[in-house]
């Protein structure tokens, strides 16, 4: 029986997982993603063409690989159902869980109301809805793709669910779908998806069983993971690899090499606790040179310094193998990098992720810069500072940094 590899972004998402996972897709079978909705933006490019993945695993560029979207997901029919579009010959290479929960119009809506009730103590999230998705799965009021195959007794069920919460959705000011639209909207997912919904599962047992290379596909980070990041600011999910068996209907024992992936300094979409964040002019020279604004919202992306405290949290909470050190070429033309190496908190140092990341502040070491990684693809080519750099990362996660990303090109990646 074969294990799977895992992805998993060690950071707080857009570390560049859609790259290394199109990178390995060329030497799997299976790329199968576990957890989380289109609150996800993966970008893949492959010449001068460049694709932002949302729901469907970043394997579908390879037209040898087949995909899975397992039962851990939230999935948004409508906005699956055009992500498809850009995409020929699907069927037989794209499979999704009968137990994977749908994500529909009004969870979006119910998304922004709640955001716009907070206030300043705003999340910050996409406002696709992943929250109240989660919620009514975990509230056990959820909806199943499965439950799309008869149409007429899911319209029965959302409409009775409306009705009872009535004054709920009027106060957040959010419309109770019509029978009869609803209706429709349903028949016309179900035309669209029935042939790709089954059980997964027993899917990823089959294709464990003959052997097939298989890739885990994580969504998110580890630090917006729902019991692993920064609670509240955090997604709904569990984006850590334990994600990834539930995600799937695996056993830890299933799990093969797990790849970390992390950008050479950090960023964050979205409020809450970032200690490493930069808000001045080297904060903005990131942003600019990594082009940190969302795949997903457009938003810029807060920049900040590797944090090394929060990476060793990452390492350990999956199970880390190997790192993918990526965007280092972003560092290029840095006087000098930072990285933290420790927190203040309540004025003594600490080593670890305190209960709330709010109450730290960075500790930071420096290291000289250099002047060009952009494209080199040797790590013996890299500049002597660039790699002190590494090394000293590797230290002090105590992992190694297997894969170094260069560009956001497929070939631009150092395997060590
Ligand atoms: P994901 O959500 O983890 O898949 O990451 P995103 O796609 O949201 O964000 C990563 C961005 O960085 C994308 O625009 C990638 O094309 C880009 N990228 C990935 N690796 C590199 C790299 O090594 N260097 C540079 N400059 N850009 C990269
Ligand atoms: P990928 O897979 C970066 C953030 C949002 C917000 C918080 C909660 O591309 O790395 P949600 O809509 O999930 O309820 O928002 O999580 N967030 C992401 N940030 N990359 C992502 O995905 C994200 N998915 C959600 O910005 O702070
Ligand atoms: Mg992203």
């Amino acid at each position: 029986m074969s294990k799977a590899d895992l992805i998993v972004g060690l950071q707080w998402g857009d570390e560049g997982k859609g790259k290394i996972v199109d990178h390995m897709a060329q030497t799997h079978d299976y790329v199968c993603r576990f957890a989380g909705g289109h609150n996800a933006g993966h970008t893949i490019v492959i010449g001068d063409k460049k694709y932002a993945l949302h729901l469907i695993p970043s394997g579908v560029l390879n037209p040898k690989a087949k995909n899975v979207v397992g039962n851990g997901v939230v999935l948004s029919p409508v906005d699956f159902i055009k992500e498809m579009q850009q995409f020929d010959n699907l069927e037989g290479r794209l499979f999704l869980s009968d137990k994977a929960h749908m994500l529909l119009p009004y969870h979006a809506l119910i998304d922004q109301a709640k955001e716009r009730m907070k206030g300043d103590k705003a999340i910050g999230t996409t406002g696709k809805g992943i929250g109240p998705a989660y919620g009514d799965k975990v509230a056990r009021v959820g909806h199943r793709l499965g439950e799309l195959l008869d149409p007429a007794k899911m319209t029965e069920k959302i409409v009775s669910f409306f009705e009872m919460n009535k004054p709920l959705f009027d106060a957040m000011g959010v419309d109770a779908p019509i029978e009869a639209d609803l209706l429709a909207e349903l028949e016309g997912y179900k035309k669209i998806l029935e042939p790709f919904i089954c059980d997964t599962t027993q899917l990823m047992w089959k294709i464990m069983d003959e052997e097939k290379k298989i890739l885990l596909e994580g969504a998110q980070g580890t630090m917006l993971d729902i019991d692993h990041g920064t609670y509240p600011y955090v997604t709904s999910s569990s984006t850590v690899s334990a994600g990834a068996c539930a995600g799937l209907g695996l056993n830890p024992k299933d799990i093969g090499k797990v790849t970390g992936i992390a950008k050479a300094y950090c960023t964050r979409v979205g409020n809450g606790p970032f200690p490493s964040e930069d808000f001045g002019a080297e904060g903005d020279k990131l942003r600019e040179n990594g082009h940190e604004f969302g795949t997903t919202t457009g938003r810029p992306r807060r920049c900040g310094w590797f944090d090394a405290v929060a990476m060793r949290h990452a390492v350990r909470v999956n199970g880390v193998d190997q790192v993918a050190l990526m965007k280092l070429d972003v560092l290029d033309g840095f006087e000098e990098v930072k990285v933290c190496v420790a927190y203040e908190v309540d004025g003594k140092e600490v080593n670890y992720v305190p209960y709330d990341l709010e109450d730290a502040t960075a500790i930071y070491k420096s290291f000289p810069g250099w002047d060009k990684t952009e494209g080199v693809r040797a790590f013996d080519e890299l500049p002597e500072t660039a790699k002190s750099y590494i090394e000293a990362l590797e230290a002090m996660i105590g992992t190694k940094m297997g894969i170094i990303s260069t560009s956001p090109e497929r070939e631009d990646t150092i395997i060590r």
